[in-house]
């Protein structure tokens, strides 16, 4: 029997995550959301693509949580983006409100599932979500690393005019402002970063992939990126289903790695069908280390800011 991929959100990320699960022909999918019409025609568009694609997996659009019953894998991408007038705090309200209605509403039909959380801000939903669903922590992750490092990637790739496959890098911390790339661990073809550009040119790069997200937002000016995000989270994806044990940056509870306790932040970890399988804890250096602890702590008051509202 295929597996079976839930897409929680059939918006920008989750529609697209969708056509890349399809295409791949690793899993049926289903697709929901809370608008009716729109996860039943995007399922639809994409059944009758995949004659195209010579793939057999079935596609379902719904509005009922009862379709995602014994899923392997739910992923979590519905939500608000943020609106003018809008604080942050708002969104972090009306966001935790959603994750925990759809956790609420899947956990139950899907006790052996693993959930990838994407909705911002992602590491506090992903908490959330767990929280929520009295998982094991490592059936619960947060998709955020897999894209920011993408994007640091793309950026030394273009300004080194190599392939960005051949570029490794790591990017730790929340996925946010706060994010933490590490030069130290950047490579091109295992050759360390440091011998191809110079401390402020790295500063650069890692400037702009802190704003890779804000970027694309400017240029869309409705919206955020959708393409990279959707690519990061089949990677992951993929990983699980395909026990692959890739190590890859995710968001995933720290029960003393890195110094921190009972947040959840992105780190490496070894990514196979158990979920996270192993957190693996790298020496930083002290100013990395500084923003780690720093990222971790936002973390932890946004936590509580949205346990505090929810108590009220
Ligand atoms: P979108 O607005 O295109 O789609 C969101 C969908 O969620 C909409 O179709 C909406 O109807 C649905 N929705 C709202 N409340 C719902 C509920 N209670 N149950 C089911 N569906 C519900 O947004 P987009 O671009 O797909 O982004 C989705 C989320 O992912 C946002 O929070 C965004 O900030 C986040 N994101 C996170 C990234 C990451 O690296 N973690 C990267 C890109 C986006
Ligand atoms: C991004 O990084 C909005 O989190 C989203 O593009």
């Amino acid at each position: 029997m295929k597996a079976k991929v839930s897409v929680i959100g059939a918006g920008n990320v989750g529609a697209t995550t969708a056509h890349l699960v399809v295409q791949s022909g690793i899993a049926d999918v289903v697709l929901f959301d809370i608008t009716e019409g729109i996860p039943q025609g995007k399922a639809l568009d994409l059944a009758e693509a995949a004659p195209l694609w010579n793939v057999a997996s079935s596609i379902t659009g719904t509005n009922d949580f009862s379709d995602t019953r014994d899923s392997d894998i739910i992923v979590i991408t519905a939500g608000f983006p943020r609106k003018p007038g809008m604080s942050r705090d708002d969104l972090l309200h009306a966001n935790a409100d959603v994750i925990r209605k759809v956790v609420a509403g899947t956990s139950a039909l899907s006790p052996g599932s693993i959930y990838i959380i994407v909705t911002n801000p992602m590491d506090v939903m992903t908490q959330i979500a767990w929280t929520v669903s009295g998982f094991d922590s490592g059936r619960v992750i947060g998709m955020g690393g897999v894209l920011d490092a993408s994007r640091f990637r793309t950026f030394i790739s273009l300004e080194l005019g190599v392939s960005p496959e051949d570029i490794e890098t790591l990017v730790l911390g929340g996925h946010g402002d706060s994010m933490v790339p590490l030069p130290q661990y950047t490579t091109v073809k295992g050759v360390p970063l440091k011998e191809f550009l110079g401390h402020e040119r790295i500063a650069d790069l890692i400037h702009r992939a802190r704003n890779g997200g804000a970027e694309i937002v400017a240029l869309l000016k409705t919206g955020s990126a959708y393409y990279a995000p959707a690519a990061s989270t089949f990677q992951m994806i993929k990983a699980v289903l395909l026990d692959e044990k890739r190590l890859l940056p995710c968001s995933a509870l720290l029960r003393g790695e890195y110094g921190h306790r009972d947040v959840y932040v992105g780190v490496p970890v070894i990514l196979g069908k158990n979920g996270v399988e192993k957190i693996i804890e790298l020496p930083l250096a002290k100013d990395e280390a500084l923003q780690f602890d720093k990222s971790a702590h936002a973390v932890k008051s946004m936590v509580e800011t949205a346990s505090a509202n929810e108590q009220k």
